[in-house]
């Protein structure tokens, strides 16, 4: 089947929740995946930070050879090998002390929510004085199932839906009054991302970090954090609440923890498990031998790939790559981020949107979030030369911008003058 008979079997068959790009991709090599009549595409995305390794890594590729020819689904009624070994590592390298498995990054925060309100119903049973509110932030996104979606931000998502899950308020991004306003004996849980994603890739200040961490530890509240984007290694870090030197109670895993094969994770400290006991949550699918299995090989490789200090050298060069664009054009008000997680935000959303497309007409992938920002999320295995890449039709891209606006404003200027 070719693009236009496939878009339009999903016009006629498909929920209408997408409006995709008119790409039809076939395979993927390294940092390129590729479309029909093999044009290949720089991919500066990898699928919404899910391909860290890229395409066709074989590390990949034989654990789901090898597992799949093993067993596939067991559900979670018996032990299977893959749950605990991949509990350790992520143990170890998260510093949290136990891991609940999912499927998707919502589910995993749905997990954080239900364990926060349960946490907090065992400590009313034992005496103290703590409510069920949750605090999220401004701008925050958590994903689209009903929980996550009460905790996040724009209204665009939550209202068509409503009414969403109860007992959520909003805390204006890096606020710390406002946080300190807000908060009280009534909050089970602080909700933030390290560094925010959708958002438009917002780091946390220091300040607001430690705040939360103080306030929760004041009344047995959690800090929950969501390193559904930026955790895994994509920051330099395993999570990027590692910058801060912060210990949440609660962190959630996904996106790239098993290189395309869904999984997400859960993990919290002893204290807060306390809270869960057989039958209270589960899952048919989560943590399946497959996906653990492909997750292992992923954290193995890369750790003997030494990607995340790849992916702070590399990442770092980007980011100066694109600060160098900001002294060039005016036009970029905000260049942001951290390791594999940058953004360049433009000083308007129809150039956002014009220099995604005309990336695209350069076969390189990239996408804009929050109207006027430019995403950056690209496989951990980036090398400098695609960063050149990228940065070379950035720059022509924005060059062509700034001469087509001064040929329209000279023809105004002139037609002004004559007038
Ligand atoms: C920070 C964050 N949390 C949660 C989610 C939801 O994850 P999923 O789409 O796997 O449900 C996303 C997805 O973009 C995210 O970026």
């Amino acid at each position: 089947m070719k693009l236009e008979a496939i878009r339009a079997a999903e016009a006629r068959l498909l929920l209408s929740t997408y409006d995709r790009n008119p790409l039809l991709f076939e395979r993927g090599e390294g940092v390129h995946i590729i479309a029909e009549n093999d044009e290949r595409y720089l991919d500066l995305l990898s699928g919404i930070g899910v391909n860290a390794l890229g395409y066709g890594h074989p590390a990949i590729e034989e654990a789901i050879a090898r597992q799949s020819r093993a067993l596939i689904h067991t559900s979670n009624l018996y032990f299977h090998a893959g749950q605990a070994k991949l509990a350790l590592l992520l143990t170890e390298r998260t510093g949290l002390d136990r891991v609940f498995f999912a499927n998707t990054g919502t589910e995993a925060w749905e997990a954080a929510m239900k364990l926060a309100r349960a946490h907090a119903g065992l400590l009313r049973s034992e005496g103290v004085n703590i409510g069920t509110k949750f605090l999220a932030l401004e701008q925050s996104f958590h994903g689209r199932t009903y929980g996550s979606v009460s905790t996040t931000y724009k209204a665009k998502y939550r209202e068509p839906f409503g009414p969403v899950v109860p007992g959520v308020e909003f805390v204006r991004f890096n606020d710390v009054a406002d946080l300190r306003e807000k908060f009280s004996h009534d909050v089970c849980a602080i909700l933030v991302e390290s560094i925010q994603g959708e958002g438009g890739i917002r780091p946390l200040t220091q300040e607001f970090f430690t705040a939360a961490r103080e306030l929760t530890e004041s009344t047995g509240a959690l800090l929950i954090v969501d390193e559904i984007q930026a955790g895994m290694g994509r920051t330099g870090k395993w999570c990027a609440y590692q910058h801060y030197d912060v210990r949440p109670d609660i962190t959630t895993l996904a996106k790239p923890l098993a290189g395309g094969i869904p999984l997400g994770a859960m993990l919290c400290t002893e204290e807060v498990a306390r809270a869960i006991h057989p039958g209270m949550h589960g899952t048919t699918f989560g943590g399946g031998p497959l996906a653990c299995a492909v997750a292992l090989a992923v954290i193995e490789t890369i750790e003997r790939e030494g990607l995340l200090a790849h992916v702070t050298e590399v990442g770092g060069y980007f980011q100066s790559k694109l600060r160098g664009l900001a002294q060039k054009h005016d036009v970029i008000v905000n260049v942001r981020g951290k390791g594999l997680m940058l953004a360049a935000e433009l000083d308007s959303a129809d150039l956002a949107k014009h220099t995604v497309q005309e990336m695209l007409r350069r076969k390189i992938l990239i996408n804009c979030t929050s109207d006027t920002v430019l995403r950056f999320l690209p496989p951990y295995i980036l090398q400098w030369e695609h960063v050149d890449e990228a940065i070379a039709a950035l720059d022509e891209i924005f060059t062509e911008h700034e001469e087509s606006n001064t040929v329209a404003s000279s023809i105004h200027a002139g037609g002004q003058v004559r007038g």
